[in-house]
């Protein structure tokens, strides 16, 4: 087989890629690991920037996401039994965010890509990259008990964090940087309308909180929890107990509970490889990327590379320049250190550590308070949740 991209992984890096390839006539295959259904039901992120939201739209998949998204003007962030409204839209310049589950996101380019006749090729296993240093790259794969080879002039790393090509890169050419967070998200999915229309992030001293929600009828809520936490110890009235204990508030709120639907523990981490390049093979999203979910941005990076990274074929192709592929990590990298930056900031303000003395207790306090009642501070917070411009 043959194409000008072979792209590694469905997930939004790879689909969103495969679709602005397209749009400028540049033919790609997607190879992914499971099932069709699979991905169109997995559940992660929920919280799509501007930015996203207008890409999808502007380019001709974003019918579903106007009509069901829920779109969002503020944040609460609650501490000390207050509640304290961020207005997103009024201090960003009259930008929002979107509600709209990354499966239905999913949901809505694989069937783009296979209307317009693209190709994903679901259930491959044993995929591996190859001759990315020199002019000839290709991917070997398994698809029924058979192998294959997919040959391309460029090959696009959009397996995730646990993929194959990043570690297919010499070790010696990629510098990482990782901080794991010593604690957890025990996320569950409630037949639960949201207690709030906006999403609440509570700092506690029994640990954070967040309210989000997917739909008018189904909540998400997230709760910090030690990182060796097993989920059996959560039987569901201790999680809604312990929800309840960490949002208490002074006056009017009832949190709403129903059902719980799915339930599970997801670790937090900041990760960074450099750089996202190595011949012709580019890494986008989490495969180059982790960040901790507090600031909402993973599902967000991965668009924001791919933009870059289909530009930068596109000028390749109509021109035979390399100045922007070249260029391609470093471009994508102001961008991430910049979410590193803001996802590693709200995520040790509303957390509680072990570590934590009287002082940093006090500090935490400070800040939010800080934050909550200045507009400047506000400004900052609305500016980089809403998605910094593109470029
Ligand atoms: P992925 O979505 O991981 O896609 C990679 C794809 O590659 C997968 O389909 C995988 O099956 C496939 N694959 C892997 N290995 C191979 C292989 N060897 N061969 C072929 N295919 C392979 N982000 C936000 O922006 N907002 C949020 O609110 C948010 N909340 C989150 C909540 C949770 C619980 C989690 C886990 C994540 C959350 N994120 C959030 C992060 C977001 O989901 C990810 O950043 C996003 O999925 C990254 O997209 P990606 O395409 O780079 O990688
Ligand atoms: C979610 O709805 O899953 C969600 C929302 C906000 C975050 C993280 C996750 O910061």
């Amino acid at each position: 087989m043959r194409t000008q991209i072979g792209i590694v992984g469905a997930g939004p890096a790879g689909l969103v890629l495969s679709h602005l390839l397209h749009l400028q006539k540049i033919e790609s295959v997607v190879l992914e690991a499971r099932s069709r259904k699979y991905i169109e039901e997995r559940i992660r992120a929920g919280v799509l920037e501007q930015g996203t939201v207008d890409l999808l739209v502007e380019t001709g998949v974003g019918a579903r996401l106007k009509r069901e998204g829920l779109v969002h003007h503020g944040i609460e962030l609650r501490f000390n039994r207050r509640g304290h409204r961020i207005d997103l839209y009024e201090l960003s310049g009259g930008k929002a965010i979107t509600v709209y589950a990354q499966q239905e996101v999913i949901k809505d380019l694989v069937a783009a890509r296979l209307k317009a006749g693209g190709q994903i090729i679901f259930e491959v296993s044993d995929v591996s990259v190859h001759g990315f240093d020199g002019p000839k790259p290709f991917i070997r794969f398994r698809r029924n008990g058979q192998v294959e080879e997919l040959h391309c002039d460029f090959i696009a790393g959009c397996d995730g964090f646990h993929g194959v090509c990043r570690p297919s890169i010499p070790a010696s050419a990629i510098t990482d940087f990782d901080y794991t967070y010593p604690f957890s998200w025990l996320g569950i999915l409630a037949q639960a309308p949201p207690s709030s229309h906006e999403l609440i992030y509570c700092q506690h001293e029994r640990g954070f909180a967040l309210f989000s929600m997917r739909t008018p009828e189904v909540s998400r809520l997230y709760i910090q929890v030690p990182n060796d936490e097993e989920i059996k110890s959560w039987p569901d009235d201790r999680i809604w107990s312990e929800l309840q204990l960490r949002s208490a508030l002074d006056g009017n709120w009832k949190l709403a509970r129903g059902p719980v639907l799915q339930k599970n523990i997801a670790g937090l981490r900041s990760y960074v490889a450099e750089p996202m390049q190595y011949g012709k093979l580019f890494l986008a999203g989490d495969a180059a990327h982790i960040v901790p979910a507090t600031g909402a941005k993973g599902l967000n990076l991965a668009v924001a590379d791919v933009r870059i990274l289909a530009q930068a074929l596109a000028e390749f192709y109509k021109s035979g320049k390399t100045r922007l592929l070249d260029r391609y990590s470093e471009t994508c990298l102001r961008r991430v250190w910049k979410a590193q930056r803001f996802s590693w900031w709200m995520t040790t303000m509303l957390h509680k550590f072990d570590t934590d003395s009287p002082f940093d207790h006090h500090r935490r306090i400070a800040e939010l308070d800080y934050l909550t009642g200045s507009r400047a501070a506000m400004t900052s917070l609305a500016e980089n949740y809403v998605g910094l411009p593109w470029d």
